[in-house]
């Protein structure tokens, strides 16, 4: 074809906004993305921080794009090259360079930044997950906080600030430990993308884990700021700020309702303890809010700052990600606007042995998993099935049993059967039932949404039978 025109990037740069169009170079080649801004799955204001300029410093930050599906959607915009004297690439640093070290089992889903699960077999090993296994879900870099100077501002009401040092919260408010849940609202993603490709990370079964977290009650801390449990009456919402900021200065923030901080019996925590050991860099030391009950991107690391707010968190992850919509939906008709952000999780139950594709001798076989509703409600029941779903045993619960409406944790189950003699494949399946009476849906399409999150259709994994 005909050669490319040739931009400066001087040229690139009076390109910036949707009025005057939006330009980017990546490499030596100059791209009109203007079309592209709204379907950004990443969203508008986040490539907008592009516009006029370079894409690597970004992508360096945010490593999803280093994809051939990206490149290949990104080579549809060229409108250009860059002149030739111009073609030396911007110099950057490597913004992960300070990340702690992780362990080597975890299943990376991305390094930059670094999202990783822990083996499905390992993981009901134990009740409680250990740190370094713990399923780890950063947006960004992974901040380096001095304990020393670290003061969590807490705005209280008329805007005065408040800010506490650890050494005063540990002081101040009473200890409280509660076993806790979290679970990513795209855990089991990769099956909704089996069904029909979904924007976000491929996680398996394992964006879930259990930890013994200890702090202080959110409750206590609000009400030392002021706050009564009147304002619940109202439609507040509590937000968090967290200390990892992107190159445009926008740290990662999210909101729960202000009811669900300030309920009696809420055990929302600013957590300093995780396993009893001191909270990882990973998991946000010093401080993090823990959120029972309620998806994983409420919890928010690195906590910042806390405010009382009538609206909900600006974030993008407030608005504009982390919320469910109709299988009819696709990004080219989606409108954030329209639907509420996930807060609490439906009910969710996965197999974690035998792994898919294993063969599996006659006689007698074990299936374990996990089994765990959000908002507090308690498994009543996980039933297995062998056959594919036609016929059902119940399986065995085991771990702790925590009080009515304040069910945070997970139950682990298993069940040992014995194999139909005639069997030269199992097709397993199990299901969850929550206390109330809230059951999985049996297939992932009538679920299925663009950004792939609560998967929780009954998990199917098929095994070979084999001496
Ligand atoms: C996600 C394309 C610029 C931040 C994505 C995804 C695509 C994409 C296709 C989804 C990838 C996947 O999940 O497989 C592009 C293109 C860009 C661009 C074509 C430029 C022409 C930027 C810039 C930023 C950015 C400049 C940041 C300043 C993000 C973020 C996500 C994302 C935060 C979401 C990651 C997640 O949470 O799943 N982008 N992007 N993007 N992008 Fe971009
Ligand atoms: N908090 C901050 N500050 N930055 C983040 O990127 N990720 C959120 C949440 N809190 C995130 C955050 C998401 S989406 C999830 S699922 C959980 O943290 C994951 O917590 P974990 O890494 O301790 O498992």
């Amino acid at each position: 074809g005909a050669p490319y025109p040739v931009f400066t990037r001087q040229e690139v740069g009076r390109h910036r906004s949707l009025a005057e169009r939006v330009w980017v170079t990546y490499g030596h080649e100059v791209f009109d993305i203007t079309d592209f801004v709204e379907l950004h799955p990443g969203g508008k204001s986040k490539i907008l921080l592009a516009a006029g300029g370079a894409l690597e410093p970004f992508w360096a930050m945010y490593a999803v794009h280093s994809q051939e599906h990206v490149l290949q959607l990104l080579r549809a915009y060229k409108v250009g090259e860059l002149s030739p004297e111009q073609q030396s690439q911007p110099t950057q640093g490597d913004p992960y360079a300070g990340d702690p070290p992780r362990h080597p089992a975890l299943k990376v889903n991305s390094l930059k930044p670094f999202n990783a699960e822990p083996p499905a077999e390992l993981l009901t090993e134990t009740y409680l997950t250990p740190n370094q296994l713990f399923f780890k879900r950063n947006h960004l870099p992974v901040p380096a906080v001095a304990a020393a100077s670290y003061r969590l501002q807490v705005e209280g009401p008329g805007g005065r600030v408040l800010e506490l040092s650890l050494p005063e919260l540990k002081r101040r408010f009473p200890k409280h430990e509660v076993t806790v849940t979290l679970q990513c609202a795209g855990n089991r993603r990769s099956e909704m993308s089996r069904v029909r490709q979904v924007k976000g990370l491929e996680w398996g079964v394992a964006a879930i884990s259990t930890a013994r977290w200890g702090g202080v009650r959110l409750r206590d801390v609000l009400a030392h700021a002021g706050y009564g449990e009147e304002e619940a009456a109202g439609e507040q919402h509590v937000c968090f700020e967290g200390l990892d900021k992107d190159l445009g200065g926008a740290a990662y923030g999210a909101s729960i309702p202000f009811r669900t901080a300030m309920g009696r019996g809420a055990d929302v925590l600013l957590a300093y303890e995780m396993n009893g050991e001191e909270l990882p860099r990973d998991h946000g030391y010093p401080l993090r809010v823990v959120v029972p009950g309620v998806v994983g991107a409420r919890n928010v690391k690195w906590l910042g700052r806390v405010s009382v707010s009538r609206e909900e968190s600006p974030s993008h992850w407030q608005q504009n990600d982390y919320k469910g919509f109709s299988p009819a939906v696709d990004w080219d008709t989606v409108d954030f606007t329209t639907a509420p952000a996930i807060q609490e999780l439906p009910v969710q139950s996965a197999i974690t042995a035998p792994a898919p594709g294993a063969t599996v001798p006659p006689g007698e076989l074990t299936v374990k998993g996990y089994a765990w509703s959000g908002g507090g409600r308690g498994v009543v029941r996980v039933d297995v099935s062998l056959d594919g779903g036609r016929t059902w045993r119940v399986a065995e619960l085991t771990g702790e049993e925590q009080g009515p409406g304040r069910a945070w944790a997970w139950r682990l189950w298993q069940l040992t059967a014995p194999v139909p003699p005639d069997a030269a494949e199992l097709d397993i399946v199990c299901k969850a039932v929550d206390a109330s009476y809230n059951v999985q849906p049996d297939t992932v399409e009538p679920i299925w949404n663009l950004r792939g999150v609560l998967s929780n259709a009954w998990h199917r994994v098929r095994v070979t039978v084999a001496e």
